[in-house]
Protein backbone atom coordinates (compact mmCIF):
# COMPACT_ATOMS: atom_id res chain seq x y z
CA UNK A 1 0.00 0.00 0.00
CA UNK A 2 1.17 3.74 -0.61
CA UNK A 3 2.61 5.34 2.28
CA UNK A 4 0.01 7.66 3.64
CA UNK A 5 1.43 11.88 4.29
CA UNK A 6 -0.29 14.17 6.43
CA UNK A 7 1.12 17.67 6.83
CA UNK A 8 0.21 20.03 9.69
CA UNK A 9 1.25 23.33 9.44
CA UNK A 10 0.22 26.37 11.47
CA UNK A 11 1.86 28.80 13.31
CA UNK A 12 4.00 29.09 17.07
CA UNK A 13 1.95 26.87 20.11
CA UNK A 14 -1.16 26.42 18.15
CA UNK A 15 -1.52 22.55 19.22
CA UNK A 16 0.45 21.03 15.55
CA UNK A 17 2.46 18.42 18.39
CA UNK A 18 -0.89 17.52 20.26
CA UNK A 19 -3.05 16.79 16.98
CA UNK A 20 0.27 14.99 15.23
CA UNK A 21 0.69 12.83 18.03
CA UNK A 22 -3.73 12.13 18.67
CA UNK A 23 -3.15 11.41 14.72
CA UNK A 24 -0.31 9.12 14.94
CA UNK A 25 -1.95 7.22 18.10
CA UNK A 26 -4.62 6.40 16.21
CA UNK A 27 -3.92 5.67 12.51
CA UNK A 28 -0.62 3.69 13.44
CA UNK A 29 1.40 6.42 11.55
CA UNK A 30 4.85 7.90 12.31
CA UNK A 31 5.72 11.62 13.77
CA UNK A 32 8.08 13.64 12.85
CA UNK A 33 8.23 16.92 14.59
CA UNK A 34 9.90 19.45 11.48
CA UNK A 35 10.70 21.83 14.44
CA UNK A 36 12.71 19.46 16.41
CA UNK A 37 15.67 19.54 13.79
CA UNK A 38 14.88 23.27 13.44
CA UNK A 39 15.52 23.94 17.20
CA UNK A 40 18.53 21.05 17.56
CA UNK A 41 20.42 22.73 14.93
CA UNK A 42 20.16 25.95 16.70
CA UNK A 43 21.24 24.28 19.90
CA UNK A 44 24.27 22.93 18.17
CA UNK A 45 24.73 26.82 16.93
CA UNK A 46 24.42 28.12 20.43
CA UNK A 47 26.61 26.06 22.20
CA UNK A 48 29.43 26.89 19.35
CA UNK A 49 28.51 30.34 20.33
CA UNK A 50 28.02 31.58 16.47
CA UNK A 51 25.73 34.04 16.43
CA UNK A 52 22.44 33.94 13.71
CA UNK A 53 24.24 36.66 11.65
CA UNK A 54 27.51 35.06 11.06
CA UNK A 55 26.98 33.62 7.53
CA UNK A 56 30.30 32.28 6.83
CA UNK A 57 30.09 30.27 10.18
CA UNK A 58 26.49 28.77 9.61
CA UNK A 59 27.37 27.55 6.09
CA UNK A 60 30.65 25.59 7.70
CA UNK A 61 28.55 23.53 10.00
CA UNK A 62 25.69 22.71 7.62
CA UNK A 63 28.96 21.79 5.67
CA UNK A 64 29.87 19.75 7.85
CA UNK A 65 26.51 17.45 7.94
CA UNK A 66 25.62 17.94 11.57
CA UNK A 67 23.49 15.07 13.11
CA UNK A 68 20.28 16.18 14.09
CA UNK A 69 18.37 14.35 16.96
CA UNK A 70 14.69 14.06 17.10
CA UNK A 71 14.97 14.06 20.53
CA UNK A 72 12.61 16.43 22.27
CA UNK A 73 14.70 17.78 24.72
CA UNK A 74 13.79 20.34 27.70
CA UNK A 75 16.78 22.48 26.26
CA UNK A 76 15.30 22.75 22.84
CA UNK A 77 11.97 23.98 24.04
CA UNK A 78 13.99 27.00 26.55
CA UNK A 79 13.08 30.52 25.16
CA UNK A 80 16.45 31.11 24.20
CA UNK A 81 16.92 28.24 21.59
CA UNK A 82 13.04 28.97 20.13
CA UNK A 83 14.41 32.65 19.03
CA UNK A 84 17.76 31.39 17.68
CA UNK A 85 15.19 28.84 16.04
CA UNK A 86 13.31 31.33 14.39
CA UNK A 87 16.02 33.74 13.02
CA UNK A 88 18.32 31.14 11.20
CA UNK A 89 15.23 29.54 9.74
CA UNK A 90 15.13 32.29 7.58
CA UNK A 91 18.02 30.81 5.59
CA UNK A 92 17.48 29.08 2.45
CA UNK A 93 21.00 27.12 2.86
CA UNK A 94 19.52 25.80 6.45
CA UNK A 95 15.94 25.34 5.30
CA UNK A 96 17.36 22.87 2.58
CA UNK A 97 19.53 20.58 4.87
CA UNK A 98 16.77 20.54 6.90
CA UNK A 99 14.32 19.87 4.23
CA UNK A 100 16.65 16.97 3.19
CA UNK A 101 16.59 15.03 6.40
CA UNK A 102 12.79 14.70 6.55
CA UNK A 103 12.61 13.40 3.03
CA UNK A 104 15.59 11.00 3.79
CA UNK A 105 13.69 9.79 7.59
CA UNK A 106 10.65 9.23 5.41
CA UNK A 107 12.19 7.31 2.65
CA UNK A 108 14.25 5.00 4.66
CA UNK A 109 11.22 4.09 7.48
CA UNK A 110 9.68 2.09 4.15
CA UNK A 111 8.33 -0.33 6.93
CA UNK A 112 6.26 2.28 8.04
CA UNK A 113 2.43 2.82 7.00
CA UNK A 114 2.54 6.63 6.76
CA UNK A 115 3.58 9.95 8.44
CA UNK A 116 2.23 12.50 9.94
CA UNK A 117 4.55 15.72 9.52
CA UNK A 118 4.28 18.80 11.66
CA UNK A 119 5.66 22.55 10.93
CA UNK A 120 5.75 25.58 8.93
CA UNK A 121 6.26 24.74 5.30
CA UNK A 122 5.33 20.72 5.56
CA UNK A 123 2.08 21.46 2.91
CA UNK A 124 3.60 23.81 0.91
CA UNK A 125 6.50 22.85 0.15
CA UNK A 126 8.24 19.78 2.06
CA UNK A 127 5.83 17.46 1.16
CA UNK A 128 3.99 19.31 -1.26
CA UNK A 129 2.06 15.88 -2.58
CA UNK A 130 0.72 14.77 0.87
CA UNK A 131 -2.53 12.78 0.80
CA UNK A 132 -3.77 15.25 3.72
CA UNK A 133 -3.03 18.79 4.30
CA UNK A 134 -4.02 20.23 7.41
CA UNK A 135 -3.52 24.53 8.73
CA UNK A 136 -3.84 24.83 12.17
CA UNK A 137 -5.47 28.39 13.38
CA UNK A 138 -5.90 29.21 17.35
CA UNK A 139 -6.24 33.10 18.34
CA UNK A 140 -2.62 34.93 19.54
CA UNK A 141 -3.68 34.56 23.16
CA UNK A 142 -5.09 31.13 23.26
CA UNK A 143 -1.71 30.51 21.80
CA UNK A 144 0.29 32.44 24.29
CA UNK A 145 -2.16 30.85 27.44
CA UNK A 146 -1.12 27.73 26.23
CA UNK A 147 2.85 27.83 25.82
CA UNK A 148 2.61 29.53 28.97
CA UNK A 149 1.14 26.92 30.78
CA UNK A 150 3.22 24.46 28.94
CA UNK A 151 6.36 25.86 30.21
CA UNK A 152 5.23 26.67 34.25
CA UNK A 153 3.78 22.64 34.33
CA UNK A 154 7.94 21.65 33.21
CA UNK A 155 9.17 23.47 35.93
CA UNK A 156 10.33 26.70 33.86
CA UNK A 157 10.02 30.56 34.78
CA UNK A 158 7.68 32.31 32.99
CA UNK A 159 5.61 35.96 32.16
CA UNK A 160 2.55 35.72 30.10
CA UNK A 161 3.39 38.98 28.45
CA UNK A 162 6.44 37.91 27.15
CA UNK A 163 5.27 34.62 25.97
CA UNK A 164 2.80 36.81 24.04
CA UNK A 165 5.30 39.08 22.43
CA UNK A 166 7.87 36.00 21.92
CA UNK A 167 5.16 34.54 19.73
CA UNK A 168 4.08 37.26 17.89
CA UNK A 169 7.57 37.96 16.91
CA UNK A 170 8.20 34.33 15.86
CA UNK A 171 4.54 34.80 13.65
CA UNK A 172 6.34 38.23 12.23
CA UNK A 173 9.38 36.30 11.26
CA UNK A 174 7.58 32.94 10.34
CA UNK A 175 5.26 34.60 7.89
CA UNK A 176 7.76 37.58 6.61
CA UNK A 177 10.61 35.50 5.58
CA UNK A 178 11.78 35.16 1.84
CA UNK A 179 12.31 31.29 1.45
CA UNK A 180 9.16 29.06 2.77
CA UNK A 181 7.53 31.50 4.76
CA UNK A 182 4.45 30.42 7.36
CA UNK A 183 1.24 30.39 4.41
CA UNK A 184 -2.02 27.92 4.53
CA UNK A 185 -0.94 25.71 1.90
CA UNK A 186 -3.03 25.03 -1.44
CA UNK A 187 -5.51 22.44 -1.10
CA UNK A 188 -5.02 22.56 3.08
CA UNK A 189 -8.10 22.06 5.77
CA UNK A 190 -8.38 24.51 8.13
CA UNK A 191 -8.48 23.14 11.65
CA UNK A 192 -9.73 25.25 13.97
CA UNK A 193 -8.36 24.18 17.57
CA UNK A 194 -9.55 27.52 19.73
CA UNK A 195 -11.81 25.26 21.73
CA UNK A 196 -11.78 22.12 23.81
CA UNK A 197 -10.18 19.09 22.03
CA UNK A 198 -12.95 17.37 21.59
CA UNK A 199 -14.79 19.76 19.05
CA UNK A 200 -10.95 19.33 16.95
CA UNK A 201 -10.90 15.91 17.20
CA UNK A 202 -14.28 15.34 15.14
CA UNK A 203 -12.73 17.66 12.88
CA UNK A 204 -9.63 15.73 12.10
CA UNK A 205 -11.66 12.17 12.40
CA UNK A 206 -13.81 13.20 9.44
CA UNK A 207 -11.31 14.42 7.28
CA UNK A 208 -9.02 11.88 7.64
CA UNK A 209 -11.66 9.23 7.50
CA UNK A 210 -12.98 10.26 3.80
CA UNK A 211 -8.53 10.25 3.07
CA UNK A 212 -8.25 6.75 4.42
CA UNK A 213 -11.80 5.58 2.70
CA UNK A 214 -10.69 7.40 -0.88
CA UNK A 215 -7.25 5.70 -0.57
CA UNK A 216 -8.45 1.95 -0.23
CA UNK A 217 -10.75 2.21 -3.10
O1 LIG B 1 6.42 24.31 18.94
P1 LIG B 1 6.35 25.60 18.18
O2 LIG B 1 5.17 25.67 17.26
O3 LIG B 1 6.52 26.80 19.03
O4 LIG B 1 7.61 25.66 17.24
P2 LIG B 1 8.35 24.51 16.47
O5 LIG B 1 7.45 23.77 15.55
O6 LIG B 1 9.16 23.71 17.42
O7 LIG B 1 9.34 25.38 15.54
C1 LIG B 1 10.26 26.30 16.08
C2 LIG B 1 10.67 27.30 15.01
O8 LIG B 1 11.31 26.57 13.96
C3 LIG B 1 9.52 28.02 14.32
O9 LIG B 1 9.13 29.22 14.97
C4 LIG B 1 10.07 28.29 12.94
O10 LIG B 1 10.83 29.48 12.92
C5 LIG B 1 11.00 27.13 12.70
N1 LIG B 1 10.40 26.09 11.84
C6 LIG B 1 10.35 26.35 10.49
O11 LIG B 1 10.74 27.42 10.04
N2 LIG B 1 9.87 25.40 9.65
C7 LIG B 1 9.42 24.22 10.10
N3 LIG B 1 8.99 23.31 9.24
C8 LIG B 1 9.44 23.97 11.49
C9 LIG B 1 9.92 24.92 12.35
Amino acid sequence: MKKIIITIDGPAASGKEKIAKYIAKKWKLKHLDSGILYRQLALIILKKKIKYDNLFELRKIIKSKPKLSLRKTKKIRSQEVSALTSSIAVYKFIREYINRKQRQIVKINSNQRGFVIDGRDIGSVVFKKADLKLFVYVSEKNRAKRRYKQLIDSGEKSIYQKILKEIKLRDRQDKNRKHSPLVIPKGSHLIENNGSFNDTKKQINYLIRSILDGLSK
